[in-house]
């Protein structure tokens, strides 16, 4: 579904993770609204592609190369952005890698680059963005974080770990910085046909979803102001019928084999 909404026009945001997936779509979606946007990701070359289809269409864009699990590099990103539009309105944080390993076989070198990707890379953001949104008086702030985080997929340790960091950072953080105005948003996507998972066939019972899908989601999320959005919505109980039933949904998970079969 396409949404009309003048609630973009002119308004500047940031995409990490731009160059693939949900971030390109939602670095192809949000300027047709009317958005300035600058997309960050390690590979520059896709990222200027990228902007070159934008530029094309008369808008705005700019890009920076950025590794998302450094911290200067999160700071220079930031600067670029404010040096040419004076603001930020809407950052997404969406990088992101899925590093897997069963818990026994994982070193813990694997859960420091996963929470390095999945978690430090956006709280490195939020230390830089609520200044500068307070002073705004405004601000989103958005965490694509994963379905992982409500239940744990077998085999997913080092990414679920992160993001249900990253789900509970979230949740604090829109308490506490409401009353400056900044809106917080975490998104929870189940599986999507991305480069991310493309390696994983799923069962039918849950299928994999368009990242279009997902940026529409987003957008719409923000948009209304929203604190949560699970995509599909279908999902939404998923948490808290795990919390009342861990069991039961561990069998539901194995009967039906949800962690799906590598190719
Ligand atoms: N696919 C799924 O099933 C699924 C489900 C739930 C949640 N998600 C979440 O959705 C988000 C987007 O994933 P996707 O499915 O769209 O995957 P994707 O197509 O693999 O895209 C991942 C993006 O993150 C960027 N990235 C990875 N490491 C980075 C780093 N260190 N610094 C900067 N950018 C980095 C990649 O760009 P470069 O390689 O160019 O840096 C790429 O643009 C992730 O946070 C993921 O956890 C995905």
């Amino acid at each position: 579904m396409s949404i009309q909404s003048d609630f973009f026009r002119d308004r500047v945001v940031v995409i990490t993770g731009a160059s693939s997936g949900i971030g390109e779509q939602l670095a192809l979606k949000l300027p047709v609204h009317g958005a300035r946007v600058a997309l960050a990701s390690r590979s520059g070359d896709r990222l200027e592609e990228l902007a070159a289809r934008i530029g094309a269409e008369g808008r705005e864009v700019l890009t920076v190369r950025t590794d998302v699990s450094s911290e200067p590099d999160v700071d220079r990103l930031i600067q670029t952005v404010r040096e040419r539009w004076k603001r930020i309105d809407v950052f997404i944080s969406n990088a992101g890698q899925y590093i897997q390993g069963s818990i026994e076989e994982s070193p813990p070198d694997r859960f420091h680059a996963s929470l390095a990707v999945n978690f430090f890379a956006s709280m490195y953001a939020v230390t830089r963005l609520i200044p500068l949104m307070s002073a705004q008086g405004s601000g989103s702030i958005v965490f694509i974080n994963s379905l992982d985080a409500k239940k744990g997929i077998v085999g997913d340790a080092p990414y679920a770990a992160a993001k249900s960091a990253l789900d509970r950072y979230g949740d604090i953080l829109r308490q506490e910085v409401r009353e400056k105005g900044i809106h917080v948003l975490s998104v929870y996507p189940g599986r999507v046909d991305t480069a991310m998972i493309g390696h994983i066939q799923v069962p039918r019972m849950s299928p994999k979803i368009s990242p279009g899908r997902v940026a529409d989601a987003v957008i719409r999320g923000i948009r209304r102001k929203k604190a949560v959005v699970t995509v599909p919505g279908l999902y939404r109980p998923l948490g808290a019928g795990n919390d009342l039933f861990p069991r039961v949904f561990d069998r539901l998970y194995k009967w039906f084999r949800l962690e799906g079969r590598v190719r």
